[in-house]
């Protein structure tokens, strides 16, 4: 499974870069207006930092704004994928850019119905949203599994972008569900590496080494 990190924060992306656990990035308006930076600058940045797809979300409500936003979108970097949301509209844009050759994230993916029109259309990426369904009491890794089920009967090459994810229970049922990808906040991603056993492990080990009075280097 990828990791794609869900955020506009450069600092953040910069980090967990260093690890090699960054496989891609994921913005969206709302996380461009919480790291308030210009959409251009911050987005080349992430481009220059970042191999892998880099998603820049259009904010056109009708395709042909968003063909032409996508398009505008594009130049940045060539590793932008142009993310468009799961309406009928979205789904044109989608054709539209996908035919060109270009990467399309249909994002705002609520049910296995959108994600088959999504995959139709053409689009590199769906993005199911986990956390906001479980928000409203629906089943969001549910969703996961049925997409993957139905891709995998059908052989669509959309990849499953598990997106809106929470925790890191969401992360480790995502990669045994078999989801391509799931982004998911610098936290989350950190939160993986923690466990009580491990911190309470180390400390044993620690106070027994102080006991040695040994020294490595
Ligand atoms: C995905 O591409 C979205 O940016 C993101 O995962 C939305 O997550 P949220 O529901 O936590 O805002």
């Amino acid at each position: 499974m990828k990791f794609f990190v869900d955020t506009a924060d450069i600092e953040a992306i910069r980090d967990l870069h260093a690890l090699g656990v960054v496989d891609g990035v994921t913005t969206n308006p709302s996380l461009i207006m919480k790291a308030g930076r210009d959409i251009r600058e911050v987005t080349a940045e992430i481009c220059a930092l970042v191999d892998g797809p880099v998603s820049a979300e259009t904010v056109a409500t009708d395709a042909e704004g968003m063909i032409a936003e996508g398009r505008e979108l594009a130049t940045i970097a060539g590793n932008i994928a142009i993310k468009v949301p799961l309406t009928w509209e979205g789904l044109k844009a989608c054709k539209t850019l996908s035919g060109e050759g270009r990467m399309v994230n249909v994002t705002l993916c609520f049910s296995a119905a959108q994600a088959l029109l999504a995959a139709k259309a053409g689009a590199s990426f769906i993005s199911p949203f986990i956390g906001r369904l479980d928000d409203v009491n629906l089943d969001g890794l549910q969703l996961i599994s049925d997409i993957r089920e139905i891709y995998d009967m059908h052989g669509y090459e959309t990849e499953v972008l598990a997106a809106s994810i929470r925790s890191v229970n969401h992360m480790t049922e995502c990669a045994k569900i078999g989801a391509d990808v799931a982004t998911a906040p610098p936290a989350v991603i950190r939160a993986m590496a923690a466990h009580p056993l491990t911190d309470k492990g180390l400390a044993t080990f620690l106070a027994d080494w102080e006991k040695t009075g040994q020294k490595i280097l």
